[in-house]
């Protein structure tokens, strides 16, 4: 174990050594016992404990007096909730709500408020939103702006179709388009990631007048009719037939899959995998392409429709490819006539840091792009962007979508690029995403069950292993301990990956150093602990 912390809790001021590794803890009391001539881990000013800390070669992280890492402060204040009550909303969750969705945690939480990066459940408890209601509130919950944009429209015109012109749908393609490069400036607007994916998948049947249509394992895009043939996890899928016309081939992880090195992706953080290529090659990479290729001269037919990728896999668990994969995968598909579509759903608007569209950070120019979730901040709305050839093909059909365009929708997404601009949310993504994941890569090394941490900007998974030997998954039940025991000191992470076995960070994009602090002391705790019941 490296970097360990001596915890000092807030009233007491006392040395808590719960958390601390024997070797450390021995060195410890050493030091104390003869630097500070006290003797053991007792108790102290909070500046004899950062001196013995210090002295030790620990570092030393408060606790509040729960024994928690300390939460960073936040002055707003939730109202008092007086909803149904509690035991009344799970029991009607088992009744009269969908049971194809589980809730999280054993006991689940009703949350009754949000504010930024923050979200407040019936009780009045604080939890830092490391999962932003699955990657879909991007600037911050109720974020002012945001909703003051709605509130305005809501007065002005709450509805009408785009059989008529309304400024706000104008002024937003204008915007969003402004944000594409090349021909990419046709904008349709649906209400949900799986509609823009269906939409988007039909519009590259149409236009090319192929059917087939070519996705990786592991990747999502929705639970449609349609896109479900495109989602490769076989939990989605029931026992209904799906997907005539498309093909799955091997995800190219790098961390998890048959090939993989220490340098292949677009991280701060690489794998722990050796690598002995050459600079400037990825074998990886080029064997990946190879299995491309096999399934497009086995499966499909000689032409294709499309190849649809997220840039970085979401529920597939912060997923990345090597670095030049997506760039040769899309000459590939476009040498047999398919187009290449990139699902921003999770990676768009500036969440990955250096760029503000994740296939940007693949070199590449996608001829369909979709969006949702994050587009809105949480208001249902999504996005696809086209060529004007494609979007003129697609027009063969008449195109009708009742809310797709509605005037809030469109006034919400507007206010939600304003904001990403002037408040520099994809700056932030970058800085305070890297120190965070410099920061779980020393968890990493800490702890044998962190197998991979992995991600960019604020899109960040931490893998967990058995061990790292054998890399196998750490096993569903003791998963779910680590994270009851992270939402017990007011940290909500998802999860994420085939097998669940991937924490998924991916927060509204204005959280601070200071949050990352927290949560990074909260898994260290979590871990810790989880290390304790494992050894007894
Ligand atoms: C990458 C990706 N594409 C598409 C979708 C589907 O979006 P929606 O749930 O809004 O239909 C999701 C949802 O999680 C997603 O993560």
């Amino acid at each position: 174990m490296k970097e360990p912390a001596v915890c000092v809790t807030e009233k007491q001021h006392s040395l808590t050594s719960s958390h601390i590794p024997l070797l450390y803890r021995m060195r410890l009391a050493e030091t104390m016992k003869k630097t500070l001539g006290i003797g053991g881990i007792g108790y102290l000013n909070l500046l004899k404990c950062e001196q013995a800390a210090r002295l030790a070669g620990v570092s030393c992280r408060q606790l509040s007096s729960n024994g928690h890492p300390k939460m960073p402060p936040c002055s707003f204040q939730p109202e008092k909730y007086e909803s149904l009550p509690y035991e009344r909303i799970v029991d009607i969750r088992q009744n009269n709500v969908s049971p194809a969705l589980k809730t999280y945690y054993q006991k689940p939480l009703l949350l009754h408020q949000g504010h930024m990066q923050w979200v407040f459940d019936s009780e009045g408890h604080r939890y830092l939103d490391l999962f932003a209601g699955i990657v879909t509130v991007s600037v911050g919950h109720c974020h002012p702006k945001v909703t003051e944009a709605a509130r305005k429209q809501m007065d002005r015109l709450w509805h009408t179709t785009n059989i008529y012109l309304h400024s706000p749908i104008h002024e937003y393609a204008e915007k969003l388009t402004s944000r594409l490069p090349g021909k990419l400036k046709v904008l349709y607007v649906t209400n949900s990631g799986s509609e823009a994916n269906d939409m988007a998948l039909h519009m590259a049947r149409l236009h090319t007048g192929n059917f087939d249509l070519v996705g990786l394992r592991t990747g999502y895009h929705g639970a449609s009719p349609y896109t479900l043939g495109m989602t490769a996890f076989a939990a989605y899928k029931g026992g209904v037939a799906n997907g005539f016309g498309c093909y799955s081939t091997m995800c190219p992880d790098v961390f998890r899959g048959i090939w993989g090195g220490s340098h292949c992706r677009d991280s701060p953080v690489q794998t722990i995998r050796k690598c002995s290529c050459p600079l400037g090659c990825c074998e990886a990479k080029d064997k990946y392409i190879e299995q491309f290729k096999e399934t497009l001269n086995t499966c499909t037919s000689k032409k294709i429709a499309a190849f649809i990728a997220e840039p970085i896999q979401g529920v597939g668990g912060a997923v990345q490819y090597p670095k030049g994969f997506l760039k040769e995968a899309y000459e590939l598909v476009r040498e047999k006539g398919g187009l290449c579509i990139a699902d921003e759903v999770q990676t768009g608007f500036g969440r990955t840091g250096s760029h503000y569209w994740g296939f940007e950070t693949h070199d590449v120019i996608p001829d369909i792009v979709t969006m949702a979730k994050g587009i809105g901040n949480g208001f249902p709305m999504a996005a696809v962007v086209t060529t004007p050839e494609i979007a003129n093909s697609y027009a063969q059909a008449l195109h009708f979508n009742t809310f797709g365009g509605n005037p809030v929708a469109c006034a919400v997404g507007s206010a939600v690029l304003d904001v990403i601009e002037e408040e520099g949310l994809q700056n932030n993504c970058k800085v305070v995403g890297t120190y965070l994941l410099q920061k779980l890569e020393k968890l990493r090394d800490s702890f044998e069950i962190v197998g991979d941490v992995r991600g960019k900007g604020l899109m960040v998974g931490i893998e967990m292993v058995k061990d790292k030997k054998t890399l196998q998954p750490l096993p569903s039940d003791q998963m779910n301990l680590i994270w009851e025991d992270c939402r017990e000191m007011g940290l909500l992470l998802g999860k994420g990956g085939l097998y669940n076995q991937t924490f998924r960070v991916k927060p509204p994009m204005c959280i601070t150093k200071e949050d990352v602090d927290f949560a990074v002391d909260v898994l260290q705790v979590a871990l810790t602990k989880h290390m304790e019941r494992s050894s007894t």
